[in-house]
């Protein structure tokens, strides 16, 4: 789909759709959750949705302790039967990660892992771990967050009887990056993106770093069997959140045509709790959407390949090859 293409169906859709609540008997007692970016915006909104419903414990994973209490004290508020703890988490760094991750592991279940947080920045930063930002909180942390939390997912699947459920928060705007991005010499994407010449200041960066959650949770999915996580991703929608305050373009557009959090909360939590048919699918308007053609055609399977090794190879060489799951063959 071209850039124009994208956007015009973007306009449509925030205009001719309104995200709906899951209904109200969708009942998760007795479940745990853990939802990353939750002490605002969207995880926020869908931390909040999800006690609703009855879970049991949920796992606010944030990365200022001192915002995540104040998210904890307005979910419990209207949720007091939900146990919901507070766990410090920065995609920034690799340490934290694996410290949460390793806790994570002790849970005696982890029936819905929501892998949202994320971040736009219109000029280029660097994070600590020497990536540029997008690609270090956006791509690197959701993925290796999605490969150490597998083992919990997997462990509660077997004491169900029922596939846990992992959905990353992607965008439609990954359909303005292009796949040729992610089909540069062999090991050598990262190291090019990182590089602030491959930097093109504006949202570029922003939308390549969703298509990179698309293309990594399509291919995570390949290795996960639905039978034990059911994977997807989904486009919450353009929302209101502070996500947008470094972008004064986005902000003003988005009074017309922007959703509230809570709507966007509404898109991550049908993506969290229905449809259990859309292992590896991207969600949007909550149903299943095919992803352009682009994404699909052998190019595209380069690219998701590509992303594949070269970021597994980057991950094990930071967290140490023991720490993630040796079950990556493909499922089957
Ligand atoms: N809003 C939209 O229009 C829109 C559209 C499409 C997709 N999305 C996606 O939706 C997700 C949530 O966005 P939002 O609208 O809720 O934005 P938001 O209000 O800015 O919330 C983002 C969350 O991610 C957290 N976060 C940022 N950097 C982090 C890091 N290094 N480590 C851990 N957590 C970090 C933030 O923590 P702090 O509060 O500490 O910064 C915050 O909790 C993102 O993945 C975004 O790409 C949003």
């Amino acid at each position: 789909m071209s850039s124009m293409l994208t956007l015009l169906s973007i306009l449509w859709y925030q205009l001719a759709f309104k995200p709906k609540p899951v209904p109200p008997e969708t009942n998760i007692e007795g479940q745990t959750a853990i939802v990353t970016g939750s002490n605002t915006g969207l995880g926020l909104a869908a931390a909040k949705q999800l006690a609703s419903h009855g879970l049991a414990r949920l796992i606010l994973a944030v990365r200022d302790i001192s915002k995540g209490e104040e998210a904890k004290a307005a979910i419990s508020r209207e949720n007091p039967k939900c146990q919901v703890e507070v766990w410090q988490l920065d995609q920034d760094s690799w340490d934290s990660m694996s410290a949460f991750a390793g806790k994570a592991q002790s849970l005696d279940r982890l029936d819905i892992l929501l892998l949202n947080a994320g971040m736009k920045r219109l000029e280029y930063t660097r994070s600590a771990s020497g990536h540029e930002t997008h690609i270090q909180v956006n791509h690197l942390g959701t993925a290796l967050l999605s490969l150490l939390l597998l083992a919990p997912l997997r462990k509660t699947a077997a004491l169900t009887g029922n596939p846990s459920r992992m959905t990353i928060t992607a965008s439609s705007l990954a359909f303005i990056a292009s796949v040729d991005s992610v089909t540069g010499p062999e090991d050598q994407v990262i190291p090019f993106l990182d590089e602030p010449a491959s930097f093109k200041p504006g949202t570029d960066r922003y939308c390549l770093s969703k298509l990179l959650n698309v293309l990594w949770a399509r291919e995570l999915a390949k290795h996960v069997n639905a039978k034990e996580v059911v994977v997807n991703m989904v486009n919450p929608g353009w929302c209101m959140s502070e996500f947008h305050r470094e972008d004064p373009g986005a902000v003003s557009a988005g009074k017309y045509l922007g959703w509230s959090s809570e709507q966007g909360g509404y898109e991550l939590v049908d993506a969290a709790l229905r449809h259990p048919d859309s292992h590896g699918q991207y969600l949007s308007e909550q149903k299943i959407r095919s992803v352009p053609g682009s994404v699909l055609s052998a190019q595209g399977q380069v690219a998701q390949k590509r992303l594949w090794d070269e970021t597994l190879a980057l991950l094990r060489a930071v967290v140490g090859p023991d720490q993630l799951p040796n079950h990556l063959a493909l499922a089957d």
